[in-house]
């Protein structure tokens, strides 16, 4: 079922998942351009955007490395995680270079006061979460109360739909429902919907989170213009 929705053009902060700019070691150059399209679309309406970029293929390849040779502690391949943030943010900002704040933010808490552009780019932050994290902490910040979560699928499922063929869509959950599902605990490059942290803290800050796939463009258009879009709403 589609979701309607009535938003008015302010800030909204994006949650790129790093799949989509990487998906598997190389880069997604028709994403890129379809994201950048998107931007150069709609702040000229008004939107400002927080664009908050994962690790994708980058982040795992480096870990699964990094594990495959020696002994490392989980920060060690948080910090290879959080690296590749990095560079996929440093892509993101020189893409968007003529909307986009001129620094990429690496601590969510630091200064946004020289940020007068329409789009800020930011990356991972410290270990133990993922940049989902800081995407929440940023809409926290910025009394924005929705987070949109772009990834490679529709929608979030009740059980891995790869394992099971019963599996179903969820169109709308409760943070309760949703934590249950992805638990309480923090793993290196774990894979879920959005991150157990980053769900605690939209939940306690009355945040909902919008999770789209973000290989169709057009279905985020249609939440920015206030027509339908499908995904996953949590809260
Ligand atoms: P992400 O998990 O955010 O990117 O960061 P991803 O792999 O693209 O995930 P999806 O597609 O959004 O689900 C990659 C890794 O970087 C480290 C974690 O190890 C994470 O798995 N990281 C990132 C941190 O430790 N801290 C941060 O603030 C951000």
């Amino acid at each position: 079922m589609p979701h309607a929705n009535a938003l008015q053009p302010s800030t909204l902060v994006i949650s790129v998942g790093g799949s989509l700019v990487v998906p598997n070691g190389g880069i997604d150059v028709e994403f890129l351009k379809d994201f950048q399209g998107l931007i150069h679309a709609h702040f000229k309406r008004g939107w400002r955007f927080v664009v908050v970029v994962g690790g994708g293929g980058t982040a795992r390849h480096y870990q699964e490395a990094a594990r495959g040779v020696g002994k490392l502690t989980r920060d060690d391949l948080d910090w290879l995680g959080i690296h590749s943030t990095r560079l996929n943010g440093h892509l993101m900002r020189t893409v968007l270079r003529d909307v986009a704040h001129p620094i990429m933010i690496k601590d969510p808490t630091g200064s946004l006061r020289q940020w007068t552009k329409p789009v800020l780019v930011a990356a991972g932050w410290k270990p133990g979460w993922s940049t989902d994290y800081v995407a929440a902490r940023l809409a926290k910040r910025l009394k924005s109360k929705l987070v949109v979560n772009l990834s490679n699928v529709d929608y979030v499922y009740d059980k891995d739909p790869r394992k099971h063929k019963d599996a179903e869509a969820i169109c709308t959950i409760s943070w309760k429902a949703f934590r249950r599902l992805v638990g309480n605990t923090w793993d290196p490059g774990m894979n879920v919907p959005f991150d157990p942290v980053a769900s605690r803290l939209a939940h306690h800050s009355g945040i909902r989170v919008a999770i789209l796939n973000g290989k169709n463009i057009s279905n985020l258009e249609g939440l920015l213009t206030g027509e339908r879009f499908i995904g996953t709403v949590i809260g």
